[in-house]
This record gives C-alpha cells, sequence and structure tokens, in this order.
C-alpha cells in the first residue's frame, strides 16, 4: 500500500492487550493504569479478520506487542492463525521475555519467527529497580531458550537512560561477542510516563561516540523491517543497533500502521489520530469492507514527527511501542 508520500506501508503492529506483568518507570506508573475491560478489547478473532483484511490490503510483515503479549492466553493460537496466512512472510513478537522462557516452543511451533526483548539493564537490583517487579534472571533464560529455539535474529532493547544504565553500554556490548544476541540502544521519547525523564534523554550519537572509545565499529546488517541502523565490532557474533527516535526522525523510511488493543487503526506512533476499525467489523463489517479501511488509514498517515513536545496521552501499552 502506497501512502501519499510515496511510502510503502507493509508492516503492521499489533498490541494484543494493554497489560503487563511489569511496570517499567518509563511506560507505566507503580499502580498501573486503568485497563480497557475484556469487551473493548479485540477478541481472537476479531484480531484474525482484521490481520487478515490486512494481509489482503498488502500487510507482509505482522509484529506481536502489548502491553506485554504474552500474558494473553491466546497468543499462540493468534500466531498460529496469522502464520497460515499466505501474504504474511515475517512474524515477530515485542517482548519484556518474563514469560519466554515457559512459552517459547508453543511459540516456535505456531509458527513465530523472531523476537524482539526489552531489556535495560544486565543488573538484577537494577532491573527490579526500572521494571519494579521482574525477575532478570528470567529474561537470560528466556533469551537462551530463544536462541537454542531458532527464534531469530534474537534483538535486545534497551532505552538509554543517562543516569541509570548508560555506564552499561559496554557490558551490553560484550553481550554480543559470543552468541548472536543484537543489541538496539533507543533513545528515549517524550510519550506516557517516559517525558518527565527529559534530562535523562542520550542521543544515540553520544552512545556510539562512548562505544568507539573502546570498539572500532564496522557498518554492520540485520533482518528485520524497522529503523535500527546497525553495526558490529569485527568477529562479534551479535550485532550493535541504534535506534535514533527523536535526534534523527526516520518518517520518511516510516512503513507501518499500528493497530491498538482497543481495535483501532494508529497512523503513527507519535500522534494520536486514528481509524475505528473494531466498531465498522462489530456492526458487521465483510472483508471487502476491511480492506477498505486499511486503504484509508494509509491515506490518513501523517509526514511524520509534528512537535517534539511531550505527548503524555500516548501510553505505550495500548501503542505497543
Ligand atoms: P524489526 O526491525 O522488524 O525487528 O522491528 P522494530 O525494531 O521496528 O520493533 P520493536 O518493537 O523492537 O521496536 C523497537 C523500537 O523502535 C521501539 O521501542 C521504538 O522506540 C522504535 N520504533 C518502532 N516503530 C517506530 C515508529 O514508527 N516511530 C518511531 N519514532 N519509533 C519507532
Ligand atoms: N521511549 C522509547 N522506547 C520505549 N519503549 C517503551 N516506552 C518507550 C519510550 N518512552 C520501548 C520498550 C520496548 C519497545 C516496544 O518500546 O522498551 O522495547
Ligand atoms: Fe510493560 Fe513494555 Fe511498558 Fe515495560 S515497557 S511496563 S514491558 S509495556
Amino acid at each position: 500500500m502506497l501512502d501519499k508520500f510515496g511510502r510503502n506501508i507493509d508492516y503492521l503492529r499489533v498490541s494484543v492487550t494493554d497489560r503487563c506483568n511489569l511496570r517499567c518507570c518509563y511506560c507505566m506508573p507503580e499502580e498501573g493504569v486503568e485497563q480497557l475491560s475484556r469487551d473493548e478489547i479485540l477478541s481472537l478473532e476479531e484480531l484474525e479478520r482484521i490481520i487478515r483484511a490486512g494481509s489482503n490490503a498488502g500487510i507482509r510483515r505482522v509484529r506481536i506487542t502489548g502491553g506485554e503479549p504474552l500474558v494473553r492466553r491466546d497468543v499462540s493460537t493468534l500466531i498460529k492463525k496469522v502464520s497460515l496466512m499466505p501474504g504474511i512472510k515475517d512474524i515477530s513478537l515485542t517482548t519484556n521475555a518474563i514469560l519466554l522462557a515457559d512459552l517459547a516452543e508453543e511459540l516456535k511451533e505456531a509458527g513465530l519467527k523472531r523476537v524482539n526483548i526489552s531489556l535495560d539493564t544486565l543488573m538484577e537490583h537494577k532491573y527490579k529497580e526500572i521494571t519494579r517487579r521482574g525477575s532478570l534472571g528470567r529474561v537470560l533464560v528466556g533469551i537462551e531458550k530463544a536462541l537454542a529455539l531458532g527464534l531469530t535474529p534474537v534483538k535486545i532493547n534497551v532505552v538509554v537512560q543517562r543516569d541509570f544504565n548508560l555506564d552499561e553500554v559496554r557490558d551490553f556490548i560484550r553481550f554480543t561477542e559470543s552468541a548472536p544476541i543484537h543489541v538496539r540502544f533507543i533513545e528515549i521519547m517524550p510519550m506516557g510516563c517516559g517525558g518527565g525523564l527529559s534530562d535523562e534523554f542520550v542521543s544515540a550519537e553520544e552512545i556510539k561516540k562512548i562505544v568507539s572509545e573502546d570498539y572500532s565499529l564496522v557498518k554492520g546488517e540485520l533482518a528485520g523491517g524497522g529503523p535500527a541502523d546497525y553495526f558490529k565490532v569485527e568477529g562479534y557474533h551479535g550485532t550493535v543497533g541504534f535506534i535514533h527516535a527523536i535526534s534523527r526522525h526516520f518518517c520518511a523510511r516510516c512503513n507501518r500502521l499500528r493497530l491498538t488493543a482497543d481495535g483501532r487503526l494508529r497512523y503513527c506512533l507519535q500522534q494520536e489520530q486514528s481509524l475505528d476499525i473494531k466498531g465498522p467489523l462489530r456492526n458487521g463489517a465483510a472483508e471487502a469492507e476491511l480492506v477498505e479501511l486499511f486503504g484509508q488509514a494509509v491515506m490518513h498517515k501523517p509526514a511524520g514527527y509534528r512537535s517534539s513536545e511531550w505527548n503524555k496521552n500516548s501510553l505505550m501499552n495500548t501503542i505497543g511501542g
């Protein structure tokens, strides 16, 4: 699907739940946020119908996100159904990996190709501090399991905050040495709870400079459809990526639409406008009408970032990052 700016939109990020088993400081307040009711959230059948319509409209890659997608019990069933859709060439999952070790086999069997894992620190006490309830050990076992089962490439998302984890950049690089683990450093975006931390913002260029003091990075490459720029330390198994979410907008290369947990097609991560697809679906819309809604959503996609102001209303847990 080509949009008004000539971009090919073929990547759908599907948030299957707004719930999460963690409370990362930049994403959710400790007490959590008001949760969507069961009825507001798309059912398994509705997700399947919408994604199928997307594939008929031109979607070729699907990423399952949340909240935390693995807290939803029927996620493997959904993945199985999506992996059987002939148009879909890539199906991946973004997870905090707390439940990954338990579910990896089931996910692999269902047809999941690969996982991206959110992990901001390699130190147990800091992991507890940032997630407020997780266990680093579980995540590390989840990573091992994903590698062993070939849910690859395994990418690690590190949201960098100056006083929290900038000192761990080298440890993350070492993490890529002996295993094919791909670490991506992400600039924190002023969204939801994340905006209050603007003093903590570190640009990708600054991180790259710190890395370059000790390592010589060469251009790297990695399969995927996202905005990361990849490099490599020569001889290391994994790669090192940078996601310039703020300092170098990649909107000109944007290839995605988002389906929110409550059934709206959202055009842009940073802007709130969206198109209701759940309403028409529940009112009996035929497949062709749903396909048409994808076409309309693509035409609504804005050129890109409008401002760098803190968007408090955009909670990552309902959009899925
Ligand atoms: P692949 O490259 O296909 O593996 O996926 P990805 O990197 O797009 O997916 P992931 O869910 O791991 O997203 C990583 C980070 O990229 C997110 O945390 C966001 O910071 C950023 N990101 C993803 N999509 C967008 C987007 O449309 N706009 C902006 N500004 N940032 C995005
Ligand atoms: N800025 C940048 N990345 C964020 N994520 C969540 N909130 C923010 C934010 N404010 C990341 C998570 C996850 C991905 C989907 O989004 O760490 O890896
Ligand atoms: Fe959950 Fe992801 Fe938010 Fe962490 S960043 S609390 S894993 S939704």
